[in-house]
Order: structure tokens, then C-alpha cells, then sequence
């Protein structure tokens, strides 16, 4: 029974047998999802896992379960989950399973903190502050010099961009409110994420505010596109505010030019945001950083480590140009948490920057992470994802059967093509063809999923059928897992 725990008293034996199982289920795990013959998932519907399975019963009980059970629990969750880490995986830009990350986290869960002061997580809190300063350094600002936090991921960190943004041209808004603002717009690409727009509607800008702009055919914003919505706003007497630049677009990889719309934001004086959630890792990469050329001319960048660069979720940076801008914009002092008097220097105290109060330990598993691999070995992993990317990319882009969504080199390990089975190959162009297209990724994955093989995505983009994308962050893939889910879509998309 769990009361014989610590901290119940002698404890300790059963308490060390109960971590030693719970270490065993998960070093087996670790094991078997590196082994290609284990499956990425074992596909339940979820009227199938709420009515439980083979015992496995998610209902939560009155009594206390005996730690057997809990074991069993234990394990029966990661049964039926997905193995992120495995090396078919290549679902979603956050894969991998790092060992040292993991080990991290587990050191970050035992510790059980708060990162909101300095009081309660010393070491947490100075490894924040260093580890940012040379995420700034990498950005290219002079000295490193600036602010951040780490945020609950890269939609949290964008909605910050345009908080500090509203602050730094209104400041006024955050004691008397919008009404103290005239009517401000936002722009972004149209192949953006979604999370601009939210923040546009959760900060009280309204999603009609959130402009988008039009990309070439490859994604990437068109400059002249962007000075145009300037002025159109402009000309409606509306306030153009905030511009965000993506670098590295959630379907297409795609890397906006920065500078050029960095230009455009100084000749208009406006707040440029460079969402690199995605790519932001390039910028350790020598071969690839010139993707994110003009990035240290931003005012703030977002940067997920816990994507590009295999960091265990969450783990996601805001970082900001201008020192001290974050605090204005969200401190309110609350004399229980943050008192000045403190015996130790209160700057320390990064709480009141943040929207949330406390905050989880984000940082340990990255910094140790970069201890573990150094900037080296981030470099390694980076480029050889872009190295596998273009690997399919030159396997599929004359293959019978493939059609690629965009001409040329993907700019990210972002992939994205049609499987086009034999019976739509003869096909002309025209609606019926498009229709029957577009059921067609949905079926591969869904039949991929079922037999539990390997897991890639699928969307449609604009005026484009659902099409297959395909992104590789994940450091245990080779060659012979692309080959792999090469097989497997054709294999399993054959007939259709
Ligand atoms: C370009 C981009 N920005 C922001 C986000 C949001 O990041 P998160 O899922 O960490 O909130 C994503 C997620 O895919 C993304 O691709």
C-alpha cells in the first residue's frame, strides 16, 4: 500500500523496492522503443480505453490500490501511449527520446519546485539566466545582452511577444486597459501558427486585427505584401503594432526573410517578433544558420528547444532584446512572494516577469542536455536531421507515385508531398481527382496508426488536398527508417 511510503515510518525499504520497479517498467520502456521491431503504438479508440482493457481501468477509486496495481498502472499507461521517441516516429516537430534530458526531468520532478524565486530555486534559477544569455548570444545581441523565460512552449512564448510589444508602444494598456490603445493591427503570414492569431483574440485585439500575409509559393512572407497591409491599415486609421516573422513554418519549414521585413518594421517603427519554435535551433547549426539571417535585428525571438532540438516537452524560450521590458509589462509586485527586503539580491527573483505565477523547472533537462552534448553536438544533431530530410527528399522527388507540394530543397527537415496511388496516377486534374486525394493521407495514416508501423502527419494548406508532412527531429532516425515509411506508405496506400 502506498501509506508504506515515506514518508511513512521505516519506509525506506519499500520505498526503494517501489522506485527500483518503477525504474525497471521504465528502463524496459526506454529499451524497447529504440527496438524497431516494437511497435510506435498500440491504437485504441477511446471508447475502447474508457471501457478498459484487459483490466486497465481509468477510473479513479475511493480505496487506495495496492502498489502492485499501481505498477500495473504504470505500465498499462505506457502500453497503450505512444512511443514519441521511437525511431518511426515523425508525427510531430517534438519527438525523440534523450536520456540525459530524461534523466533531467526526473532530477526536476524529484527536486519539485517553483522557478518564481530565487528563495526556493537557486540553481534553477541562475541556470535560467545563464542559459538564455547565451541563447541571446546565438540570436546576436551585443553581449547576450537582454531578457527572457522559459514559458510553457512556443504559443505561450508568442502570445508574450505581443504582450511586451502592446506595453512597450502603450504602456498605458495594462492599468487602464484597451480602451487606452487606438486600433491596433498584427501582422503574420498566412502560414503562420495559429497561436498569433490566438494571442491576437485572448489579448483583446480581436482575430479581425491579426492580418495575414500572403507567402510565395515555397511559404516564406512577401516583403512588398507586408508594406502594403501597412499602409492599407494605416490608410483606415488603425495602428499597425506588431510583425511576426517565422522562421521556420510549422508546414512547410518555411524561413520568412527577416531582414527584409526588419527594413520594413524600422521604416514603420514597428515591434518585430521571429517565431523560431521551430527553427530556432538552426542557429547552432554553422552550415544553416543563414536561414535566420537578420534574426538579431528582431526585438524578440521564440526558440523550443523542446522541438528542433530533443529536449524533453516543455521546453520553450521568449527571449526579448530589451532589458527589463518583460517585468513592466507583468509585474505586480505581490509582497508574499516577492518581498524587497530579502537578504539576497531580489533580481534574481524572475517570477513577476512571467504571466504565470509559479512555473515549472523547464530548464535542468536543457542545460543539462548542453552540458552533456555541448553546442557541438546540438550542431551534430541538427545537421544530420537536415541531412535526412533531404535524403527523402531526393528519394521521392522523381519516384512514380510522389508529387511534392513545393519545387526545390526544403528549407527545414519539413517534407511535404502527395502519395498519389496507381489508381489516381492517369487521372486529369479536376475536382473529382482533388476529392479522391484528399482522402487519401487520411486513409494511409489512419491504416499506419491501426497497424501501429510508424506515424508521419497530414494536413491541408490553403487551397491545397490533405498532403503528407513529413518533419525530422528525431535523433534516432536513419536512412533506413525514411526508407521505411516510404515503403510503408506505398505498401499500405497501394490499393486505394
Ligand atoms: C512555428 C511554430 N510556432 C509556435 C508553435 C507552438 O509551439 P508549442 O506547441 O510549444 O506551443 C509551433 C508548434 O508547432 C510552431 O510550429
Amino acid at each position: 500500500m502506498s501509506f508504506n511510503l515515506l514518508p511513512a515510518k521505516n519506509g525506506e525499504e519499500p520505498t526503494m523496492q517501489f522506485l527500483l520497479e518503477v525504474v525497471d517498467i521504465l528502463t524496459n520502456y526506454v529499451k524497447k522503443t529504440f527496438d524497431r521491431s516494437t511497435k510506435v503504438l498500440d491504437f485504441h479508440h477511446p471508447h475502447q480505453l474508457l471501457e478498459g482493457i484487459e483490466g486497465f481501468n481509468l477510473e479513479l477509486s475511493d480505496q487506495p490500490e495496492s502498489l502492485e496495481q499501481i505498477l500495473v498502472d504504470c505500465r498499462d499507461t505506457l502500453k497503450y501511449g505512444v512511443r514519441t521517441g521511437h525511431p518511426r516516429f515523425f508525427n510531430q516537430l517534438s519527438s525523440g527520446l534523450d536520456i540525459i534530458g530524461l534523466a533531467g526531468e526526473w532530477l526536476t520532478s524529484t527536486a519539485n519546485t517553483n522557478m518564481f524565486t530565487y528563495e526556493i530555486a537557486p540553481v534553477f534559477v541562475l541556470m535560467e539566466q545563464l542559459t538564455l544569455k547565451k541563447m541571446r548570444e546565438m540570436i546576436g545581441w551585443p553581449n547576450g545582452e537582454g531578457d527572457g523565460l522559459f514559458s510553457p512552449g512556443g504559443a505561450i512564448s508568442n502570445m508574450y511577444s505581443v504582450m511586451i510589444a502592446r506595453y512597450k508602444y502603450f504602456p498605458e494598456v495594462k492599468t487602464k486597459g484597451m480602451s487606452a490603445a487606438p486600433r491596433l493591427v498584427l501582422f503574420t503570414s498566412e502560414h503562420s501558427h495559429y497561436s498569433i492569431k490566438k494571442a491576437g483574440a485572448a489579448l483583446g485585439f480581436g482575430t479581425d486585427n491579426v492580418i495575414l500575409l500572403s507567402t510565395d509559393e515555397r511559404g516564406r512572407v512577401i516583403p512588398a505584401d507586408l508594406e502594403a497591409k501597412i499602409l492599407d491599415a494605416k490608410q483606415k486609421g488603425y495602428v499597425p503594432l506588431f510583425v511576426n516573422a517565422t522562421a521556420g513554418s510549422t508546414v512547410y519549414g518555411a524561413f520568412d526573410p527577416i531582414s527584409e521585413i526588419a527594413d520594413i518594421c524600422e521604416k514603420y517603427n514597428l515591434w518585430l517578433h521571429v517565431d523560431g519554435a521551430w527553427g530556432g535551433g538552426l542557429l547552432m547549426s554553422r552550415k544553416h544558420r543563414h536561414k535566420l539571417n537578420g534574426i538579431e535585428r528582431a526585438n524578440s525571438v521564440t526558440w523550443n528547444p523542446h522541438k528542433m532540438m530533443g529536449v524533453p516537452l516543455q521546453c520553450s524560450a521568449i527571449l526579448v532584446r530589451e532589458k527589463g521590458i518583460l517585468a513592466g509589462c507583468n509585474s505586480m509586485c505581490a509582497g508574499y512572494l516577492f518581498q524587497p527586503d530579502k537578504q539576497y539580491d531580489v533580481t534574481y527573483d524572475t517570477g513577476d516577469k512571467a504571466i504565470q505565477c509559479g512555473r515549472h523547472v523547464d530548464i535542468f533537462k536543457f542545460w543539462l542536455m548542453w552540458k552533456a552534448k555541448g553546442t557541438a553536438g546540438f550542431e551534430q544533431h541538427i545537421d544530420k536531421c537536415l541531412d535526412l530530410s533531404q535524403y527523402l527528399y531526393n528519394k521521392i522527388k522523381n519516384r512514380e507515385g510522389y508529387e511534392m507540394v513545393f519545387d526545390g530543397v526544403p528549407q527545414h527537415t519539413n517534407v511535404c508531398f502527395w502519395y498519389i496511388p496507381p489508381s489516381l496516377r492517369g487521372m486529369p486534374d479536376g475536382d473529382e481527382r482533388r476529392e479522391k486525394l484528399h482522402r487519401v493521407a487520411p486513409k494511409i495514416k489512419a491504416m499506419m496508426m491501426e497497424s501501429g508501423t510508424t506515424m508521419v502527419g497530414y494536413q491541408p494548406q490553403g487551397n491545397k488536398v490533405n498532403f503528407f508532412r513529413m518533419v525530422v527531429s528525431n535523433p534516432s532516425a536513419t536512412q533506413s527508417d525514411i526508407d521505411f515509411l516510404i515503403d510503408e506508405i506505398e505498401r499500405l496506400g497501394h490499393d486505394l
